[in-house]
């Protein structure tokens, strides 16, 4: 699957974006909310993931930069996302938070960045729709891949097989082609692209190639 993550689109243009991506191959929209306290930005909030809402049928793929996520899931389920993935580092609770997620009807997601271990995952992986790794530094689009994030895909591959979970693996930061062929071959489910696909000069068929890898 190929998620185009909305930090990488014109803010000003949307609905322009929204008539591509709606006939797009994409599979999801993937929408960054960063806090400034988690990750060193600030991106949007939910008044404008309500505004994209409405731009399209695709379902939302809500990655969480922020701290104590637990305190947004309904607002976040009023929403309308499909996914809802909330960062390891950034929740005491998980177990919990994980449940309450599904509970509001959605996906649970959980990611993990550069520098966590995909072994944290252990206890909690057989509750787990999602585990999003981070390939780059969470806060910023158009960052350079992390290589030793394809280790860590093999690694996750292999606990969730061992584990009989259902988890999809998504990855999240500088996938391109080159890269996001490696992810491929390791076993990542999920591609996310921001740069690669709004900077190109034809996202639509950029999102294509992507997604058919
Ligand atoms: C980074 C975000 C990513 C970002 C990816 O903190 O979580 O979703 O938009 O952008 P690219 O594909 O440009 O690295
Ligand atoms: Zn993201």
């Amino acid at each position: 699957m190929i998620a185009p993550s909305l930090l990488s689109a014109d803010f000003g243009n949307l609905r322009d974006e929204f008539q591509w991506l709606n006939r797009s191959t994409a599979d999801w929209i993937h929408l960054d909310v960063m806090d400034g306290v988690f990750v060193p930005n600030i991106s949007f909030g939910f008044p404008v993931i309500s505004h994209v809402k409405r731009l399209t049928e695709k379902p939302l793929d809500v990655h969480l930069m922020i701290v104590q996520p637990e305190k947004f899931i309904r607002e976040v389920s009023e929403l309308g996302a499909h996914v809802m993935t909330v960062h390891h580092e950034a929740c005491i609770h998980l177990h919990r938070t994980v449940h309450e997620i599904q509970r509001y009807g959605m996906l649970a997601g959980v990611a993990l960045n550069p520098s966590t271990p995909v072994a944290v995952l252990q206890d909690i992986i057989g509750d787990l729709d999602l585990v999003l790794l981070m390939s780059v530094n969470p806060g910023f689009g158009g960052q350079k891949f992390i290589p030793h994030t394809l280790q860590k895909v093999t690694q996750l591959r292999t606990l969730i097989a061992e584990s009989g979970s259902h988890a999809l693996i998504e990855v999240d930061g500088g996938v391109n082609m080159d890269t996001g062929r490696l992810l491929r071959q390791a076993g990542a489910d999920v591609l996310v692209a921001g740069n690669a696909i709004f900077a190109s000069d034809n996202p639509e068929e950029m999102c294509r190639r992507l997604g058919a890898l």
